[in-house]
């Protein structure tokens, strides 16, 4: 098998699965390219690690790596992992299992493990998993060439270095993921917030802001190639702060929604993910005031009792909540509000549970991700207090959450019934080729017939009727806009 070295020596290949300002093929990587080794890579967990991805997927292919989608012909299966809650790291234990055979196969394919399950476990996890041979923090990746070297010369390679300043400005991504009209770009990275329950600070390190210049630049490139929504992603967008080096100007999450929003109004912004104590008014104006910045906030309230949010370290009461969700239906009346609500924390009582259903009820959730408590190593919670809430108790106390929200999200739909949105067209419905499936501002999916608007193409906007709905989805017919 020919080195790195080998590999970069050798006079540039034209290669269609190269970052070429395209998205790449669905199929890329099924016609073997002579010379050129291969990297598979399998993303879990967060929209972060899916990014994440991206920046691997470029890093190689500078190195002179390319992607495959086929894992029986790759050299090197990387698995971007999580750690945020044991299930997460279990099915990734458990997909690791499954390389077994390939590796017995292929002798000299090398296995890494990326992300937070690498930066939690470090080398430890080279003992326990013995088929991997790289474990890579989520601030390591530009050093992985050198690291597939080194394990590719047998020798185990681990870098779980987390870093203060890395936030890998400088990389285009690869959109390995893409749909050729949504992308993802990084904007922070880390969190300094620590969250009793949460893995998230220990994994990805402090906080910092990725430079305001080079976040435009990739959103502009991404609009003139086509993509007509960008989501800004961070752990915590909206604490995103950076000083400029030349001006030596503050810019804000509010100032860069701003400059985003400015690159043309047939860009959409999005962002995830928030924590309620940072979505200032000056965000809130700044999205009233720029219709492409979508009315769509993914508020986290983890729990609805005051006692529970202080054990959790949230920096918030229950009334403060609502407040902030009175707040945002104030400024945009017509504003989405999603939700992560975590079931039986360390010593919730029953009435704690019915505070959260009680605040759920109250915020008019229009769609909610829901866990039960799973204690994570080293993380406040696990520390000082004892995850003391029986598991069939937190099961039934989720189930009524869950139950609670499909409720929400029916209302939700019902109430959209009958009006019109605009329509951002993604590609054809899951269901049916003969539909169109897009999204409104509000992050709510919506089917219609591309009987309708003969022409129209994904990344082309709509404005379609809703006509009925599911708790899930939303059906509608497509109008013919009036000329002007
Ligand atoms: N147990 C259950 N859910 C958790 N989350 C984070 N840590 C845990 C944990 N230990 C949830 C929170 C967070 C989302 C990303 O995952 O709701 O907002
Ligand atoms: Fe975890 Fe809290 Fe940071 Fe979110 S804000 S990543 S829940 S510590």
């Amino acid at each position: 098998m020919p080195t790195i070295k080998d590999i970069t020596s050798q006079p540039p290949v034209k290669d269609p699965y190269r970052y070429n300002g395209e998205a790449l093929p669905m199929n890329a990587g099924a016609e073997p390219i002579t010379g050129l080794r291969r990297f598979y890579i399998e993303s879990y967990g967060c929209q972060m690690n899916f990014s994440d991805s991206e920046i691997v997927a470029s890093i190689l292919s500078e190195a002179g790596f390319g992607p495959t989608r086929n894992m029986e012909e790759a050299d090197l299966i990387l698995v971007n992992t999580c750690s945020i809650r044991e299930k997460a790291e279990q099915t990734v234990r458990n997909r690791l299992t499954a390389f077994r055979h390939l590796k017995r196969e292929r002798p000299g394919m090398l296995i890494g493990v990326l992300g937070c399950m690498a930066e939690r476990l470090k080398s430890k996890l080279l003992e326990e998993e013995k088929l991997v041979d790289m474990v890579v923090g989520p601030d390591a990746y530009r050093t992985l060439p050198q690291l597939v070297e080194e394990a590719g010369d047998g020798r185990k390679a681990v870098n779980v270095l987390l870093s203060r300043d890395e936030t890998y400005s400088d990389i285009s991504p690869v959109r390995i993921n893409s749909n050729g009209v949504t992308a993802f770009v990084s904007i922070m990275r880390g969190c300094n917030n620590m969250c009793a329950f949460c893995v998230v600070p220990f994994t990805r390190g402090r906080e910092r802001s990725r430079d305001a210049a080079s976040i435009v630049a990739e959103c502009r490139d991404l609009f003139d190639r086509g993509f007509r929504e960008v989501t800004l992603l961070g752990q915590n967008v909206d604490s995103y702060c950076h000083i400029e080096e030349q001006t030596g100007q503050t810019i804000t999450f509010a100032h860069l929604l701003a400059m985003t929003a400015a690159i043309n109004p047939l860009l959409r912004i999005r962002f995830s993910t928030s924590h309620p104590k940072d979505i200032t008014d000056d965000v809130l104006h700044t999205m009233a005031t720029h219709v492409n910045i979508c009315r769509y906030i993914h508020l986290p309230l983890q729990a609805g009792s005051t006692r529970v949010l202080q054990l959790m370290n949230r920096t918030y009461t229950r009334e403060w909540y609502l407040a902030k969700v009175r707040r945002i239906r104030e400024i945009m009346p017509d504003c989405g509000i999603s939700s992560d609500i975590i079931a039986g924390f360390c010593t919730e009582a029953e009435e704690d549970h019915q505070d959260t259903l009680d605040v759920m009820r109250q915020s008019r959730y229009d769609f909610s991700y829901m866990f039960m408590y799973s204690e994570r190593p080293g993380t406040l919670a696990a520390r000082r207090y004892a995850d003391d809430v029986p598991h069939d108790i937190k099961k039934r106390r989720l189930e009524e959450i869950v139950t609670l929200q499909n409720r929400l999200s029916l209302e939700s739909n019902l109430a959209d019934v009958g009006q019109t949105f605009q329509v951002l067209i993604e590609g054809n419905s899951k269901r049916s080729e003969l539909h169109w499936m897009g999204r409104n501002s509000q992050n709510k999916v919506i089917v219609f017939p591309k009987s309708d608007l003969p022409g129209k193409a994904p990344g082309d906007f709509a404005d379609v009727t809703v006509t009925e709905c599911t708790q899930a989805t939303l059906m509608g017919v497509a109008v013919t806009p009036t000329p002007a």
